[in-house]
């Protein structure tokens, strides 16, 4: 299996843990570290609404908290047509601990998309700024 077919397996997975009652529109995500450890989340709402987190960035928190640094690609799983792609903050988290890092969105039968975080963060602010 490859390595994007296990990430949107496990991907797919989380997205069934995911709670969501408010929106229903559950996402699962899948981080590859480099040693080939994978890290899973989805999105967590809450009555409050604004407090929700996404998938991607409970994947990407549980990774660093674990220890892990490094990071070869995400999965992003959720069950609609259309590729769902990281929101905003998603994406400059994303950029900032994984760079350049390929975004396979998937649904629950297939791939539905593939993009370089480049891509889907043109001109970022990151820390190279701050000097
Ligand atoms: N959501 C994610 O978890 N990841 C995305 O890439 C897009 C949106 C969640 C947030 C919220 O719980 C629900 O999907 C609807 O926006």
């Amino acid at each position: 299996m490859s390595d994007s077919d296990r990430l949107v397996a496990a991907a797919r997975a989380a997205r069934d843990r995911a709670l969501a009652p408010y929106s229903t529109f559950k996402v699962g995500a899948a981080l590859l570290a480099r040693d080939g450890t994978i890290y899973s989340g989805c999105n967590v709402e809450n009555a409050s609404y604004g407090l929700t987190m996404c998938a991607e960035r409970v994947a990407l928190f549980k990774a660093l908290s674990e220890g892990a640094r490094e990071f070869t690609m995400i999965a992003v799983v959720a069950d609609t047509a259309a590729p769902t792609p990281p929101c905003g903050p998603c994406r400059q988290l994303l950029w900032e601990y994984c760079g350049d890092i390929p975004v396979v969105m998937a649904n629950l039968q297939t791939i539905t998309g593939q993009h370089q975080m480049r891509e889907l963060l043109p001109l970022p602010f990151d820390g190279r700024l701050l000097k």
